[in-house]
């Protein structure tokens, strides 16, 4: 790779570095290597180390710029919408934009993917699982995988799975608790599958795998599949709130169009990386 002629002070970028992964992966990155937090909108407290600059991965001339400015060594590309009118021009295009320009100046490069590219009917899912994404969002991530192969072959791509974290909750996992704490009726797909991963682990992994020279797609999740249902009722035991406010609902029956049964066979990452990858119980055992 064309970083060993980098300067020692050339830094780690994380994109998305307010965001529930990029903002893990800040916090264990930071004092190891000089550190440049790409943020949009939210700006994270002060960490020593850390220098935070504002950037629209949509941009491609910003994009360009910014990278070629500070040469970093390593980008790890978290930086997302989910949905809405932005999709396309961040979620895509956004992960080219990062791409093209980490090849221009030789940057290691992780991209974050996700399980739903994926049809969701031929579960488990190894890495030579193709796309094929049922809606918009995951429709864009696997655009973003295709633009990523295109401009940097020797990316990593990982696919990942529902994000968790207790303190504070992840959004899904808020919402969850919040619901039950008010005692409103959820529902949740007994039907939709998938592989969560404690984000402790998944930011660790990233970081490993951003000091390998891996390139394509792995799978890094967690490596116990659950329904969204049973993650539910879980979380509301070890919450100490009663489970039985969540209704088992059916993703096929709700005439919605999303994948359901994403599990992602993770046996590659656990050859590769030292990172364990714990289990949702393991991990809800003991979060804080
Ligand atoms: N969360 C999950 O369960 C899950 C599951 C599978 C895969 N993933 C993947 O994991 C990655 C990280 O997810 P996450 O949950 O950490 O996301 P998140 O908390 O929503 O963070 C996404 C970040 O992207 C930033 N962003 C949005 N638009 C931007 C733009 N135009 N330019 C620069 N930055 C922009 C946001 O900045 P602001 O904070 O300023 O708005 C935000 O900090 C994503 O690539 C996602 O596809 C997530």
């Amino acid at each position: 790779m064309a970083t060993a002629s980098r300067p020692p002070e050339s830094p780690w970028l994380i994109t998305g570095a307010a965001g529930l992964l990029g903002s893990e992966i800040v916090r264990q990155a930071a004092g190891r290597w000089p550190l440049v937090g790409v943020i949009f909108q939210r700006q994270p407290q002060p960490l020593p180390g850390v220098s935070y600059l504002r950037l629209d991965v949509g941009d491609p001339a910003a994009v360009l710029r910014l990278l070629h400015t500070l040469r970093p060594r390593v980008i790890i590309h978290t930086a997302y919408r989910k949905a809405g009118p932005e999709l396309e021009r961040v979620t895509a295009a956004g992960a080219g934009h990062v791409a093209q320009a980490a090849t221009q100046i030789g940057a290691r490069l992780i991209h974050v993917s996700s399980d739903v590219l994926l049809d969701g009917e031929h579960a488990p899912y190894d890495e030579s699982a193709q796309p094929a994404s049922l809606h918009p969002y995951g429709q864009a991530k696997a655009e973003a995988e295709r633009l990523v192969q295109q401009a940097a072959p020797a990316a990593a791509i990982v696919r990942t799975s529902l994000i968790c974290q207790l303190d504070p909750p992840d959004p899904v996992s808020g919402w969850i608790i919040d619901s039950l704490r008010h005692s409103q009726p959820i529902t949740l797909f007994t039907d939709e599958i998938r592989s969560p991963v404690w984000v402790q682990d998944l930011a660790a992994a990233l970081i490993e795998l951003a000091q390998t020279s891996f390139a394509g797609v792995l799978n890094v999740a967690g490596p116990q599949p659950l329904s969204r249902f049973e993650m539910g009722w879980r979380l509301a035991r070890r919450i100490g709130l009663d489970p039985r406010g969540i209704s088992a609902g059916s993703s096929l029956d709700s005439g919605l169009s999303r994948p359901r049964d994403c599990t992602l066979d993770v046996r590659l990452a656990q050859r590769l990386l030292r990172t364990r990858l714990r289990s949702y119980d393991e991990g809800l055992a003991v979060a804080p």
